[in-house]
C-alpha cells in the first residue's frame, strides 16, 4: 500500500523524507518520489522501482530544503511508471500532492478539470486530479484550497500537499486511510504510518477520519471537517520500529490473516451495483464470446492453484462451461488442447511467477483469450493479459499466502456469477442469494477471528505431531489442500491432503493411534459421507480435528476437537473454512519456533522455473 512522508522545519527535508520512505518499504510499493520546496519553487523527482533508484536520481543534486513530501506508490490506477509515481503537481507546479487511497469520482473530476479549466493530464492516476483541484482553489492559503478540493472528492484517502504560494506549511487530510503527525523540536512530520517517524520522534498525534492537519516548523494544528480546531492527546510510541511495521502483530502473516475482512470488502467493492448486478471493471468479454467458449483452463501455482480448484466448481456450476485446472509447470509441457474458443484464467498474487507467465504465453500463442486474477497492479501477468481482474488484498508480505487466497476466491465467485448471468443461466434469485452471502463474508470472518485464542489452545495440543492429514469432500477437499500447504510451508510438518473418499485406496494404511487428521465437513450434501470417512479413521485411532458449520453437531460425536465456522451456503464455505486452518498453521509454527514470515527454502515470488 502507498506510503506518505512529509517534513517541515529545521533539518534536511530530502534526507528525512527518504529515510521515512525506506521505513515504509515493508508495505510494498512499485515506485517512489519526493517533492521539495526550494526557494519558493517546487522540485519533484520520482522513479519507478525501488527507493534506491530515486536516491541515485537525486544523489548529485544539492537540494537544500526544509519542507518536503514523499511517497511510495502501490499502483491502483495506471501501471507503475515514472509518470504515474507520486508526487503529482498542478499545471504550473505550484502545488505538489501525495495520495494514498482511491478517488472514486476521479473520472468525473478529470472531465470537469479538462472541460472547465483546460487542464492537460500527464498521468493515468486518479491522484493527479487532487493536485489540479487544489491548484485551482489555491490563492495563497493552502488549507482553504485543500478544504475546497476535498469537498469535491469521494473515496478513501490520505493526502499531503505543499505549495510554493504557501511555502512554510504542509496540509494533510485523512479519510479512511491512516495518517499520523510526528511532534519534533523545531520541526514536524506527517506520515501514513508510525514506523516512518520512529528514527526522529516518539510522540505523535493520531489523525482521525475527516480531519485536516496543518504543520509548520513550530506547530501542528488539527481541524475537523467544519474547520474547528480539535484537541488531541499526544500518543507516546513505546514499540520499536520492527513491531510498528507489523502494527503490533507479531508477524506479517497474522496481520494479513486479520486483514482478510477488509481485503474481501475491497475486492467486492464497486463490483456489485445498487441492483445487485455484477459489474466487472477490467473485463471486456462479450456475451457472444462467452457463448462461443468451449472450455476454460485455470492455471496457477501454489495457493493460487488451490483457489483455482474452487474456481472450477463454481464456474462449472454457475456458468456451465467445462473447466480444467492445472499447475502452471505442468500445463505448458503437456501440449494442452487450447484454441481460440478457450478462455485461459491465470491466477497469481504477485503476477510474476515464471511458470504461470510462461503458461499464459503458451495459451496466448495458441489463440486463447487470457484473463488474469492478480493482486499486483501492472505486474507481468496483468500486463500480458487481455482482461485483468484485480484482487484488492493489498500487499502481501508473508511468504505464506492468506489474504491473496481468499480475495482470489471472491474474484472467482464474481466471475462465475458474471459469466452465468451473461449466458442467461443465473436467475435473479440465485444472484441475489449468492451476492448477499458474499457480502456477509467479512463479518463472518471477523467472528472467526474472535476465536483465535481457542484455535491457539488446540494448536498447543497438536503442535508436536510430525505427520498430519487433511481430508474433505467436494469444496472441502480443495480447502484441505490449501490448509495442508499452509501448515507444511511454515511449520515444516509433513502434511498431506486427500479427498476423503480416496483414503481407503491407500492412505488409510498410514492411520495409527494418535495420527492427526484434520477433517473438513461443511458441505451439506456430502456431510453424511464425510462423517463415514471420519468414523473410518477414528476406528484406526486417529486424533480428529473437525471443521464444520455451527448447525451440524453430528461431528462432535466422532471428533476430538471441533472448530465451527458460521453458517453460509456451501459454495462460499472455502472463504470461511480456510481461516481457522490459517490460524492453526500459524500457531503450530509459532509454537515450534519457526521463522513464520520467511520460511526456509521458500520465496514469495518464484521467478525461476
Ligand atoms: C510461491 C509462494 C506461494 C504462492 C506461489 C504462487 O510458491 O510461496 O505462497 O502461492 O508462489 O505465487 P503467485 O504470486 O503466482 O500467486
Amino acid at each position: 500500500m502507498c506510503g506518505i512522508v512529509g517534513f517541515v522545519g529545521e533539518g534536511n527535508a530530502k534526507e528525512v523524507v527518504i529515510e521515512g520512505l525506506k521505513r515504509l518499504e515493508y508495505r510494498g510499493y512499485d515506485s517512489a518520489g519526493i517533492a521539495l520546496n526550494i526557494d519558493n519553487r517546487i522540485e519533484v523527482r520520482k522513479h519507478v522501482g525501488e527507493i534506491v533508484n530515486l536516491e541515485k536520481l537525486i544523489s548529485d543534486e544539492d537540494f537544500d530544503s526544509n519542507i518536503g513530501i514523499g511517497h511510495t506508490r502501490w499502483a491502483t490506477h495506471g501501471a507503475p511508471s515514472d509518470i504515474n509515481a507520486h508526487p503529482h503537481v498542478n499545471s504550473d507546479s505550484t502545488v505538489a500532492v501525495v495520495h494514498n487511497g482511491i478517488i472514486e469520482n476521479f473520472v468525473e473530476l478529470r472531465e470537469m478539470l479538462q472541460k472547465d479549466y483546460g487542464i492537460v493530464f500527464r498521468s493515468e492516476t486518479d491522484s493527479e486530479v487532487i493536485a489540479h483541484l487544489i491548484g485551482i482553489y489555491n490563492k495563497g492559503d493552502l488549507l482553504d484550497a485543500v478544504y475546497k478540493a476535498t469537498s469535491k472528492m469521494r473515496g478513501a484517502y490520505a493526502i499531503a500537499a505543499i505549495s510554493s504560494d504557501d511555502p512554510d506549511r504542509i496540509v494533510a487530510v485523512r479519510k479512511d486511510a491512516p495518517l499520523v503527525a510526528g511532534i519534533g523540536k523545531g520541526c514536524n512530520f506527517i506520515a501514513s504510518d508510525i514506523p516512518a517517524l520512529l528514527k526522529y520522534v516518539r510522540e505523535v498525534y493520531l489523525i482521525e477520519n475527516d480531519e485536516t492537519v496543518v504543520l509548520d516548523k513550530n506547530s501542528i494544528v488539527i481541524y475537523d471537517d467544519n474547520r474547528k480546531v480539535v484537541d488531541r492527546d499526544v500518543f507516546h510510541v513505546t514499540w520499536d520500529s520492527d513491531a510498528a511495521e507489523k502494527e503490533g502483530y507479531e508477524h506479517f502473516m497474522l496481520k494479513e490473516i486479520y486483514e482478510q475482512p477488509k481485503g474481501i470488502s475491497d475486492t467486492l467493492h464497486r463490483r456489485i451495483d445498487e441492483n445487485g448486478e455484477i459489474k466487472l471493471d477490467g473485463i471486456d468479454i462479450s456475451k457472444e464470446e462467452l457463448e462461443g467458449l468451449s472450455r476454460i483452463y485455470i492455471v496457477a501455482c501454489g495457493t493460487a492453484y488451490h483457489a483455482g480448484l474452487v474456481g472450477k466448481t463454481v464456474i462449472e456450476k454457475y456458468a456451465k462451461i467445462p473447466v480444467e485446472v492445472d499447475v502452471a509447470s505442468e500445463f505448458r509441457y503437456r501440449d494442452p488442447f487450447v484454441d481460440d474458443r478457450t478462455l485461459f484464467i491465470a491466477i497469481s498474487q504477485s503476477g510474476e511467477t515464471l511458470d504461470t507467465l510462461a503458461a499464459l504465453r503458451e495459451a496466448k500463442r495458441k489463440g486463447a483469450r487470457v484473463l488474469s486474477i492478480v493482486n499486483v497492479v501492472g505486474s507481468s501477468v496483468a500486463r500480458e493479459s487481455d482482461d485483468v481482474f484485480y484482487t484488492w488484498a493489498g500487499p502481501e508480505i508473508a511468504v505464506a499466502s492468506t489474504k491473496a487466497y481468499t480475495t482470489q476466491l471472491v474474484c472467482l465467485y464474481l466471475l462465475a456469477l458474471y459469466m452465468g448471468r451473461q449466458r442467461g443461466i443465473v436467475d435473479d434469485d440465485t444472484l441475489s442469494r449468492v451476492v448477499s452471502e458474499l457480502e456477509a463474508l467479512p463479518d463472518k470472518i471477523e467472528y472467526i477471528l474472535t476465536k483465535e485464542k481457542d484455535i491457539e489452545n488446540i494448536a498447543r495440543k497438536i503442535y508436536k505431531n510430525n505427520n498430519v492429514f487433511y481430508i474433505g469432500r467436494g469444496l472441502d477437499c480443495a480447502v484441505a489442500y490449501e490448509g495442508s500447504l499452509k501448515l507444511k510451508e511454515i511449520s515444516y510438518i509433513n502434511s498431506f491432503a486427500i479427498a476423503a473418499g480416496e483414503l481407503k485406496h491407500g492412505t488409510i494404511a498410514l492411520m495409527e493411534p494418535g495420527t492427526l487428521v484434520i477433517s473438513l465437513a461443511t458441505q451439506e450434501k456430502l456431510y453424511e459421507k464425510m462423517i463415514s470417512n471420519i468414523v473410518e479413521v477414528q476406528a484406526r485411532g486417529a486424533f480428529i480435528l473437525g471443521i464444520s458449520k455451527v448447525n451440524t453437531k453430528e461431528i462432535e460425536k466422532h471428533a476430538d476437537e471441533v472448530i465451527y465456522i458460521p453458517h453460509c451456503i456451501d459454495d462460499v464455505v472455502p472463504v470461511l473454512s480456510v481461516i481457522p486452518l490459517q490460524i492453526l498453521a500459524y500457531h503450530i509454527a509459532r509454537l515450534r519456533g519457526c521463522n513464520i514470515d520467511k520460511p526456509k527454502n521458500l520465496a514469495k515470488s518464484v521467478t525461476v522455473e
